[in-house]
């Protein structure tokens, strides 16, 4: 999730690329940096940080160039630092690489490289690889070069390419990443997106899989993988930035809603091995280390808590561990009983919540093994955990977190499972089965999406309501609660969450005509008792929008509208049940008015106490 952009004219490359990139942060902010090409010289400035820090840099010290690349990283391999910054360049510093994407077999090209060449590696990114697999190849034709190094790559990349020998030419090509060309007078652009180009030009050439392209002050040429010119029309660009940066979607909240069926996938499957079993690359627990923990905390806040809420459930059912989930803030100051035989267990988004992190250096000081789950690579709970998980679900932008959960949620399957099997307390038969099912979870998401009609219908008719509950059993309590969060923090309705059991306990008192009900029922051992529990609060007035397996229609002769979600293993229902939940508070918001993506009082990342 990186930005790239590229110019090649008349002007000062630099203030176009920083510029271009400034549009481009969203897609990733942990640093930044260019390339430019002057006199005979490979200029490269590259800078951990926001693109301001570049921006300072280049104010005190000018590079001058018409022709430069430019980066802006959302780190995955390597974090963020000044040299694992892009551009990349080779050993001589003639080439200079920018990347958005991941290349798979990098550390296979990369011991090839040793071995056939004298090559030294600066950074610990897959993009350094391509830099030098460019030079190795180049015998005086840049595109020619840049052909051969693709053919050796696997993986999904938009790279853009110069070369102090021919500095009259970027080369750019695309597989899987997204990557257009900007059309101009006397100057051509190349970008990972549109927003980066709009205030140049609006005329751009949509760059597909597998396209090579070669970009020179008067000329745009297209090239497919057999090296023959390709024509493309002109796309016309007609909308604003704003509404680019969102790809055509009205909120980055709803873009990451729909971004959730690629990120649990990418979650999943770039952590399959050739046998289709779980490789967990940046968790070195063993048995015999899973054999000493004799518990687990599960720490966080917010929504990362009920992500830990769901994890609780799922290790003690695979791994047998006893699991204790706690609110990071709580935890600090409730002087839990931690030792060396603890696994602590770090869930954050951001990886900056002051709380999680002071949570985690308690609990590090007292001897226990700390493990993260978190979605921004380099972060300072990913810094000090002893083994990270990273969500990889891309930047989350819009407050409210969506994608990070259901990410962090096959997270947390994927390693019950592999401590599960580690341990001996799942059979390879089950666990082989199970992640036959959390292989089918991205496109029942998406199922689900596809359906968003029918939430929005509900959420036209209660968006009034100020009286919102969200009650379930077993898993599906870990899931109202999220509900219910998710609904109050961007749309400002007093709701809660309760188990429904609890009911009668207090809070039934507080059901009258007309309350709205949101009942989870996806749990087959817990259904029966679900429908009694509806049957209570539509005996006191309620309007009750119920979550259920398919094939269980007799809920709808209760509840007033029914939402299927499609049928899985109990313990997986939660990835599902979630996304009704969210697409609800999101139409709900939206219909009140309210700034969906920047709620009131709130911030994306909250680092302070
Ligand atoms: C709710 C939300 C917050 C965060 C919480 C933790 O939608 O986004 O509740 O989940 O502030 O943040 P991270 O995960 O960055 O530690």
């Amino acid at each position: 999730m990186c930005g790239i952009v590229g110019y090649i004219g008349e002007k000062q490359a630099t203030n176009i690329l920083i510029d271009g990139l400034s549009k481009l942060e969203y897609r990733g902010y942990d640093s930044a940096g260019v390339a430019i090409i002057n006199n005979n010289k490979l200029n490269v400035r590259k800078f951990k940080g926001r693109l301001s820090v570049l921006e300072e840099d280049l104010r005190q010290n000018e590079i001058q160039g018409n022709i430069g690349i430019g980066h802006t990283r959302w780190a995955t391999h390597g974090e963020p630092s000044d040299v694992n910054s892009h551009p990349h360049t080779n050993c001589t510093n003639d080439i200079a690489v920018i990347h958005n994407g991941i290349i798979e077999n990098y550390m296979k090209i990369k011991k090839w490289l040793e071995e056939v060449s004298d090559v030294t590696f600066k950074s610990e990114t897959d993009t350094e690889v391509i830099a030098h697999l460019i030079d190795y190849f180049y015998e005086g034709d840049l595109v020619d070069a840049v052909y051969k190094a693709v053919e050796k790559m696997e993986g999904a990349y938009a790279i853009g390419v110069v070369c102090k020998k021919e500095p009259d030419k970027i080369v750019a090509v695309r597989k899987d990443s997204p990557l257009i060309v900007g059309i101009g007078k006397g100057e051509n652009f190349l970008a990972s997106d549109i927003p980066a180009l709009l205030k140049y030009t609006r005329e751009v050439y949509l760059i597909e899989n597998d396209e090579f392209v070669v970009l020179t002050k008067e000329d745009i040429k297209i090239f497919n993988e057999f090296r023959q010119e390709v024509k493309r029309d002109v796309f016309k660009v007609t909308w604003d930035v704003e509404s680019a940066e969102k790809d055509g979607y009205e909120h980055f909240m709803i873009k990451e809603i729909n971004e959730q069926p690629k990120g649990t996938k990418e979650t999943l499957q770039r952590r399959l091995d050739d046998n289709g079993d779980i490789y967990l690359d940046g968790i070195k627990i063993t048995k015999e280390d899973l054999e000493n923990i004799n518990k687990v905390y599960i720490v966080a806040c917010g929504t990362a808590y009920h992500a830990g809420l769901v994890g609780r459930s799922i290790i003690e059912k695979y791994a047998r561990i006893s699991v204790e989930v706690d609110i990071a803030s709580e935890f600090r100051y409730r002087n839990p009983i931690i030792d060396e035989h603890t696994l602590f267990i770090a869930v954050s988004q951001s990886g900056e919540t002051l709380d999680t992190l002071a949570a985690l250096r308690e609990a590090k000081k007292h001897g226990a093994r700390i493990l993260s789950l978190v979605n921004v690579v380099g972060s300072s709970v990913a810094r000090e955990s002893h083994d990270v998980f990273y969500t990889w679900a891309g930047p989350e932008i819009a407050v409210a977190s969506t994608k990070a959960f259901t990410t962090q949620l096959m997270a947390f399957n994927m390693i019950a499972l592999h401590m599960g099997l580690t341990k001996g307390t799942l059979t390879k038969e089950r666990y082989t089965n199970l992640i036959g099912r959390l292989k089918e979870l991205p496109n029942k998401i998406q199922t689900l999406l596809d359906q968003y009609e029918l939430i929005q219908e509900v959420a036209d008719k209660q968006f009034n309501n100020e009286k919102v509950f969200f009650m379930g059993r077993g898993i599906d309590v870990e899931i109202a609660k999220e509900g219910s969060l998710k609904l109050k923090e961007i749309s400002y309705i007093n709701s809660f969450a309760i188990a429904a059991g609890e009911l009668k306990h207090g809070t039934i008192a507080l059901i009258e005509d007309e309350t709205f009900v949101i009942a989870l029922a996806t749990q087959d051992r817990l259904y029966e008792k679900m429908l009694s529990n509806i049957k209570e609060v539509k005996a006191r007035g309620a309007h009750v929008l119920a979550i259920a397996k398919e094939n269980n229609e007799e809920i709808e002769k209760i509840a007033d509208k029914v939402i299927y979600i499609p049928e899985t293993e109990d313990e997986l229902t939660a990835i599902l049940s979630v996304i009704p939940l969210q697409l609800l508070s999101y139409y709900i918001a939206v219909a009140r008015g309210c700034d969906v993506d920047k709620p009131r009082n709130l911030a994306k990342s909250v680092t302070v106490e």
